[in-house]
């Protein structure tokens, strides 16, 4: 198991959560065992090769997340295993000055919703489809007590490892697990779900775990991709949809919402609805393989190749009813 999955144990040791551990721990191995990759050795082996400067610091610049360091590192080598963790999804990141320009700017969607969330000052906090941790770190920034995610992707996994590994313990976990595994728990003020929601057969089951993970009163904090025109309630791509191959279900906003209530969430509120731009979402040297620009219609980018509306993002807010208020 990497380390990362240990220090979820650490971190809820002293919490509620604390009783639902071995429910953590025999899904964690089921899903190392269901799920393991052919490229875990090679993986592994470029953790050995990081650097282990002593002391470092986490710093966030100007969305970008930064690790500093006093020491000499060499950064040839550095970059090198950096890059042969490839492709970098999620950032930006800037390691002892070595910079990853991963495909999303995450930093945008981040200034997009932290505005209007609740302040995470002290709250335990659930990412449901964490990604490589990029969110985690700014929720740390935003003061959570613990930042926990979760992300079947093996890749995602070693990717924070390594990032993990350059820095001191924080209160930052990731869990190799789907949203299916997480138990029934009541225990997270706050749980993100982004960019989940549309690759989940049953939508509403998914918005259900979200609710059971939420202590009373608790925020959910959803962004998914939605219909932009109210004209038509539901697009249910029947192949592909911007050329990924697992989308079910996109919706329009009336019947996001009633999904939501059926997942018996209250205080509904949309912050947000943003065409996703070909600046946002890019292929770079950290992302070499065909990105948004290429999944539009080259005529018509309010299109995609398909010819479906473009990507659509909406941020909707709610609450877990506390029956106590
Ligand atoms: C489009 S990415 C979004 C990543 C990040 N949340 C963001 O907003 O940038 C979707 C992520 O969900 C993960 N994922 C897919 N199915 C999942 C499931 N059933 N439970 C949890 N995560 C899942 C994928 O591995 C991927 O990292």
């Amino acid at each position: 198991m990497l380390p990362i999955f240990d220090r979820f144990f650490e971190l809820t040791e002293a919490e509620p959560l604390n009783r639902f551990q071995s429910a953590f721990k025999t899904q964690i191995l089921h899903r190392l065992d269901a799920r393991s990759h052919g490229r875990d050795d090679e993986w592994q082996a470029i953790l050995e090769t990081l650097p282990s400067p002593k002391k470092t610091v986490l710093r966030f610049d100007s969305g970008m997340v930064e690790l500093r360091s006093q020491e000499d590192i060499d950064l040839q080598d550095l970059t090198k295993a950096l890059l042969a963790l490839k492709p970098w999804r999620k950032g930006p990141f800037k390691i002892f000055g070595v910079e990853i320009d991963a495909e999303w700017r995450s930093d945008w969607k981040w200034a997009r919703l932290h505005p209007q969330i609740e302040n995470l000052s002290g709250r335990a906090v659930l990412d449901i489809g964490c990604g490589n941790g990029y969110y985690l770190y700014r929720m740390l920034e935003a003061g959570a007590r613990c930042a926990i995610g979760i992300d079947p992707t093996r890749l995602f996994s070693f990717q924070f490892q390594a990032l993990q590994q350059l820095q001191p313990k924080n209160a930052a976990a990731l869990l190799p697990l789907l949203d299916e595994d997480l138990p029934n728990c009541a225990f997270f003020d706050t749980v993100f779900s982004m960019g989940v929601l549309y690759h989940r057969r049953d939508p509403i089951a998914h918005l259900k775990i979200c609710h059971d993970c939420l202590a009373p009163g608790g925020e959910l904090v959803l962004e998914t991709l939605v219909l932009p025109h109210s004209d038509s309630e539901v697009l249910k791509p029947p192949e592909r949809y911007a050329q990924m191959r697992n989308v079910w279900e996109i919706p329009n906003l009336h019947r996001l919402q009633g999904q939501l209530e059926q997942a018996s969430f209250t205080d509904i509120r949309i912050v947000d609805v943003t065409r996703t731009s070909i600046e946002e979402q890019r292929a770079t040297e950290w992302m070499e393989f065909q990105s948004l620009k290429d999944f539009l219609d080259p005529k018509n980018p309010e299109l995609t190749i398909e010819g479906y509306p473009a990507p659509t993002r909406a941020i909707v807010l709610a609450k877990r009813p506390n029956p106590g208020h």
